[in-house]
């Protein structure tokens, strides 16, 4: 037995033994399914996440519970989605959604005024309060209009890889304090009070289509889109992955269009010379 995995970490009171070689195992499943990176120093939140699996499967070690992830992929996929960072707000960075609302809508309603097709995409979107928000900011407070926009050819996509965040972003129900960063204007317009929470219009909904999708994977999207957010998730990737998903996203998009990514993440590698910079972490893609 190593040094590390004789070590219970930290020493005291855990409900179930939980080794650093526990840990690591966790971290290459971890980084071959998704990309995410859990170094070391990220222990205890592993244990904290993954705790509450091994207590519903009524095991008595973390080392039992990579046992079952080995011979059950729903399982495997269940402790993945546990060991995902969901952080996320309405209006978050909302800088963006004034470039997008500003600089970019106008001219993409006027396509879809005249017949045209227009394509979002929110890559990473977990319990939907970043597609919301962009939604909810470019069609402003004119119901009647946003309704006759929203008819035309009109898409907006947003994914994510935990089924878990999904399934809450479907609902569109989120407590009261959430949305205390949505404009009044906004929210008068676009959501109506049921007990302690606020539920996000239908149309809004029925406009978004929520759907899973590791960032890693293939990708099953044919056309390309006018404007992609892809936020504080590459925060999660190595460099390698950083630079892949951002090669992958610029050709996902069509050249004009514009790509949105989080505080701290930067264009890697060879790509940036596609995009140029036109804000705060916003760069329009230049190039092909
Ligand atoms: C911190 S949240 C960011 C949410 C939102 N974009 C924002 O900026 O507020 C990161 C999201 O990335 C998702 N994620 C992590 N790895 C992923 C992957 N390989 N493919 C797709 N989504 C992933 C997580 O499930 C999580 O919901």
């Amino acid at each position: 037995m190593s040094a590390a995995t004789a070590m219970q970490m930290p020493p005291g009171r855990r409900e179930f033994d939980f080794t650093m070689d526990d840990h690591r195992i966790i971290a290459k499943i971890a980084y071959s399914t998704a990309g995410i990176l859990l170094p070391d120093s990220k222990t205890q939140m592993v244990y904290g996440r993954l705790a509450p699996r091994v207590r519903e499967r009524g095991l008595k070690s973390v080392a039992e519970y990579l046992k079952l992830i080995d011979q059950d992929a729903a399982e495997r996929e269940r402790a993945i989605d546990a060991l995902t960072t969901n952080h996320t707000s309405f209006f978050r960075e909302s800088h963006h959604f004034d470039h997008f609302t500003a600089e970019v809508w106008p001219g993409l309603a006027q396509r879809l005024t005249k017949g045209g097709k227009v394509r979002l995409w929110s890559a990473a979107c977990s319990s939907g309060e970043e597609p919301y928000t962009w939604l909810m900011s470019a069609l402003g407070s004119k119901r009647d209009e946003a309704a006759r926009l929203l008819k035309q050819n009109f898409k907006m996509l947003a994914t994510d890889l935990s089924p878990t965040v999904l399934a809450t972003a479907r609902t569109g129900i989120y407590p009261a304090q959430t949305m205390e960063t949505v404009p009044h204007e906004l929210r008068r317009t676009w959501t109506r009070k049921d007990e302690q929470s606020l539920v996000v219009d239908p149309a809004l909904r029925a406009a978004i289509s929520f759907l899973p999708l590791n960032l890693l994977n293939d990708w099953p999207m044919r056309g390309q889109f006018d404007a992609i957010c892809c936020r504080n998730v590459m925060i999660y990737f190595d460099g390698p992955s950083k630079e892949r998903l951002q090669s992958r996203l610029a050709d996902q998009l069509v050249t004009g269009g514009m790509m949105y990514i989080g505080h701290s993440e930067r264009l890697e590698g060879p790509v940036a010379k596609r995009f140029e910079m036109i804000g705060r972490t916003a760069f329009r893609k230049i190039a092909a």
